[in-house]
């Protein structure tokens, strides 16, 4: 069969691997989740939204002829991860994963690694603060359970809704993020303490040279498990990995 990709996007990792395979016609499919309002346009044929679970994403690789799939997901982004790691298996379509290292701490910086939402929920009790939640929208509700505290939250869209915390203050903006807007953000609201992903990456990480060096504290929430498959780090891994899972009539 033909080699014909798709990638599961939604990382800037994701980008530019889109972009790598555009520049060398490798027919490709790039598939976003369809949660941001003006997802970055791709140079490759783009689709949005849902498969409908590891069926629905079965169907969509044997529809669409699909000799590969590159799982460009960010790391927190589990739930797809899975679903591709099934639905490959179940055809037989070859199945990697673009990723990038967790972040380390480093000298100076004051973390409290804790291992999911709950736990980093957990980890806000007592007097009330300044919340850099640097989490996206989907976990917000999870930190009603601290109200005392009055959180900044930083979103890629403007909420349509008001976010569920009684003391709050949305700061709308994309990455990457540069460390001096980063820290003179934090000085601006006063944080005291930040909350994040361990999402890896340089898009995201000003965040915490900024930390370092005002010396505040960050509740850090490790990854979720992941399913095994060959993990890649950059878009000439992938085209390498390519080169090594030639096309076949497998699974399709
Ligand atoms: N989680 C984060 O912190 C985070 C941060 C930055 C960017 N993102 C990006 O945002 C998207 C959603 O993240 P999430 O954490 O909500 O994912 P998730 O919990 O792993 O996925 C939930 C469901 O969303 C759909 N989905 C997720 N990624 C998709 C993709 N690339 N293409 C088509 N459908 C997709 C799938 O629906 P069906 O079961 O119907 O197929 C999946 O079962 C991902 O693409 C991820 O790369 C996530």
């Amino acid at each position: 069969m033909a080699q014909h990709l798709l990638i599961l996007g939604g990382t800037s990792e994701a980008s530019a691997l889109a972009a790598r395979l555009a520049q060398e016609n490798v027919p490709a499919i790039f598939s976003y989740a369809g949660r941001v309002a003006r997802p970055r346009a791709q140079p490759l044929p783009t689709r949005h939204g849902g498969f409908g679970g590891v069926k629905g994403l079965a169907a969509f690789l044997r529809d669409n002829a699909i000799s590969h799939v590159v799982d460009a997901t960010h790391p927190f982004a589990a739930q797809m991860s899975w679903n591709a790691y099934h639905a490959c298996a179940e055809l037989g379509v070859p199945l990697a994963a673009l990723t990038r290292p967790a972040w380390q701490p480093q000298a100076g910086d004051m973390w409290q690694q804790v291992p999911d939402i709950p736990a980093a929920v957990a980890a806000l009790s007592g007097p009330a603060e300044r919340i850099m939640l640097a989490l996206g929208r989907m976990h917000l509700a999870a930190f009603q359970g601290q109200p005392q505290h009055h959180y900044v939250l930083r979103l890629v869209d403007a909420p349509d809704a008001p976010p569920p915390l009684p003391h709050h203050t949305v700061t709308v903006a994309r990455g990457p993020f540069a460390v001096a807007d980063d820290i003179a953000l934090f000085r601006e609201h006063g944080i005291d303490r930040i909350v994040c992903k361990n999402a890896g990456g340089s898009g995201a990480e000003a965040k915490l040279h900024a930390a370092r060096a005002l010396g505040l504290p960050v509740v850090m929430i490790d990854r979720p498990g992941l399913p095994p498959r060959d993990e890649l780090a950059t878009p000439g891994a992938v085209m390498d990995w390519l080169a090594d899972h030639p096309a076949t009539e497998r699974g399709v």
